[in-house]
């Protein structure tokens, strides 16, 4: 008796398994996040992302220079607002002259060609650390989507390509794009973030902006991570009201929902590797007890084997360097 079929015979070599291989990483999967803070000559480490820093906008320029000259074409910017400037309605959000909108005008200076895209929600921007205006104890939806869409307008006008609504407010996509049509800023993009959870896995990137919640927790408009279905209804009613990529976040946890959700759209899907996904494996390689290069390259492949065209990750330099 012998096989008819052996499987393995497209496993014999480097060669063929390359040959067959479904899933591969390139450069121009990622967005890559930036950090930026005000002053001058800075360039911090994130203590709880190691490899990881928060730059000024002078040093912003080489760091946005060698991501160009890396091939990898989009980034994705964070601000950390000085103290002083928050307050309840995020007014420093819309200053046109404030940090966002200083540094998309900055890197697209040095990388003109670079895609950009802007973090939308209130919580760098809020004394109390929420992604929306808060009354009562509560966060309030439509005067939040208000903001954010007057928000959106503004990094539209400092030059964005994207903006990206991390807030999860009702409606918010379409208050968005109706001010960016009424304004004419028709191809400015909207990158959602759909599908986005409650988690604890962005512990770290709050250290990063110093934006954690003053009081309670992001539940009454993150997603409950209990659920599954939600995440499609999410999803469909962003491209509804406009949204031209949608976005499951965090990433490794939830590849059950990037499956579901690129199974139904027909826009591209983004799934975004957050800060503490990030964290544990920079702190199990510091231990020796994970091997740091191919955990990275087998998680970025479950990505896009679960069905994300897009990946934003704090790993994007790391890979490219890897891949050579
Ligand atoms: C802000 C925002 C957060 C992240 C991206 N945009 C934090 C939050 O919602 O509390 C998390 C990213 C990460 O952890 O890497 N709305």
């Amino acid at each position: 008796m012998y096989q008819l079929r052996r499987n393995r015979r497209l496993r014999t070599t480097e060669a063929i398994r390359s040959l067959v291989r479904e899933h591969t990483i390139s450069p121009t999967d990622f967005l890559v996040p930036l950090f930026i803070v005000e002053g001058l000559q800075i360039k911090e480490e994130i203590s709880s992302m190691p490899g990881y820093y928060r730059y000024s906008l002078d040093l912003l320029k080489d760091e946005v220079k060698e991501i160009w000259s890396l091939g990898l074409k989009s980034v994705l910017l964070f601000v950390k607002v000085p103290d002083h400037l928050k307050d309840n309605k995020g007014t420093e959000a819309l200053n046109p002259d404030g940090l966002m909108q200083r540094a998309i005008k900055t890197v697209k200076e040095v990388a003109p060609e670079l895609l950009v895209m802007t973090d939308v929600a209130l919580d760098p921007y809020s004394s109390y650390g929420h992604d929306g205006i808060v009354e009562d104890g509560y966060i309030v939806n439509d005067p939040t989507c208000n903001i954010l869409a007057q928000m959106s307008l503004s990094h539209a006008m400092a030059g964005a390509d994207f903006v990206a609504p991390s807030d999860m407010m009702d409606g918010r996509i379409l208050a968005i794009r109706e001010l960016l049509e009424k304004e004419s800023y028709k191809n400015t993009g909207i990158m959602s973030y759909s599908a986005k959870y409650a988690s604890a896995f962005y512990g770290p990137f709050r250290d990063a902006l110093d934006s954690a919640p003053g009081f309670g927790d992001k539940k009454t408009y993150q997603m409950d991570f209990s659920n599954r279905d939600e995440a499609v209804k999410e999803t469909l009613m962003d491209i509804d009201e406009g949204a031209d990529i949608v976005m499951v976040k965090p990433g490794l946890a939830y590849l059950d929902i990037v499956r579901d959700i690129r199974d139904v759209v027909d826009v591209p899907v983004a799934v975004y590797q957050v800060s503490g996904e990030y964290a544990m494996l920079k702190a199990a390689a510091e231990k020796g007890w994970l091997d740091h290069d191919a955990i990275m390259m087998e998680q970025l492949i479950a990505f896009k084997r679960a069905g994300a065209h897009i990946i934003a990750s704090y790993f994007a330099k790391d890979v490219v360097k890897l891949l050579g």
